[in-house]
């Protein structure tokens, strides 16, 4: 039996803007999501996956491996746990196809590069849900704090202290490619405007990124307000995410953004040590639930 487990992310900055060719900012967190292969008597393959709600991702993931190193790949059971929620928005089918693909390839008892774990597993993200800038599995591939840009073409681990963040969750699920699909009519309808955003938001992430490096956290929570203002504009966000970040900045958060495509799902605020406490107290109080995971995991990697 093998078994690997990849991490889940959290969208630091960048989102909507890096489906589009601009730079985004994103850290691996430490709720992983295992995958287990095991041999079977028979020729079958059957798949035990009671958290996930679809199992497109592993059934892709299996005729990816299978055509990569042309080698049937049949005779296993495949069973999957999750440390999250897939409501969380914390990127389990990226987690999962990632790990998936690592473990086939154990299982084949080939070799190679994570930038191929990469490259095959996008293809298979790209394949059954169409479109996405492929973060999400830049993250569960290489793990910690990464700049990415243009599919995977530039992907640079950051070398930063895990940021001083509290995630907060709105309690509702959103769907990532609805949202995703709703900007690009938006850019398709005022296509000067859309781009003059995503430039904007791309040099955000530039300086955030230099900030990062010097530990001004400070002055990355502006950043994440200005980003937070032109997801607005986007029409991303949404009146739940809107209280969380207000209660935040109101408890003495240095700034605070959505996390992800938007819609629902996380927000996320750079908060200074002392006001930590009564951030995550004003988080809950506006129906929101503190989410406690550490940030800069460790990438895909063989358990057992
Ligand atoms: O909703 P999430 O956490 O999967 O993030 C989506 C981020 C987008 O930039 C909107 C889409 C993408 O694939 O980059």
């Amino acid at each position: 039996m093998i078994t690997v487990s990849a991490p889940g992310k959290l969208l630091l900055m960048g989102e909507h803007a890096v489906v589009y060719g601009r730079p985004c900012i994103v850290t691996a967190v430490n709720a992983r999501l295992s995958v287990s292969v095991e041999k079977r008597r028979d020729s079958g393959v059957v798949i035990d996956a009671p958290q996930v709600s679809d199992t497109k991702f592993v059934s892709r993931a299996i005729e990816t491996v299978r055509a990569r190193w042309k080698e049937e790949v049949s005779g296993i059971t495949v069973h999957t746990k999750s440390e999250f929620s897939s409501s969380f928005g914390f990127g389990s089918s990226a987690a999962v196809t990632v790990a998936m693909v690592f473990a086939l390839r154990e299982f084949l008892g080939k070799k190679g590069t994570p930038g191929e774990i990469f490259e095959l597993s996008y293809k298979t993200t790209k394949e059954v849900q169409r479109g996405g800038s492929g973060f999400d599995v830049a993250a569960a591939t290489w793990g910690g704090a990464l700049y990415y840009k243009n599919e995977g073409e530039v992907v640079e681990p950051m070398a930063v202290p895990p940021p001083p963040i509290i995630i907060g969750y709105t309690g509702v699920k959103a769907d990532t490619m609805t949202i995703v699909r709703d900007v690009g009519k938006k850019r398709d309808s005022e296509p000067q405007k859309v781009e003059r955003i995503f430039d904007a938001i791309g040099k955000l992430v530039e300086e955030a990124r230099m900030h990062m490096g010097e530990g001004d956290w400070e002055r990355v929570g502006k950043l994440f307000d200005f980003n937070q203002e032109y997801l607005r504009d986007l029409g991303v966000s949404s009146e739940k995410l809107e209280a969380l970040i207000l209660a935040a900045k109101n408890a003495g958060a240095w700034g605070a953004k959505l996390s992800g495509a938007g819609g629902s799902d996380c927000m996320i605020a750079i908060t200074p040590q002392d006001r930590r406490q009564a951030v995550e107290k004003a988080i809950v109080a506006a129906g929101g639930e503190v989410l406690r995971f550490s940030l800069n995991a460790e990438g895909v990697r063989r358990d057992a």
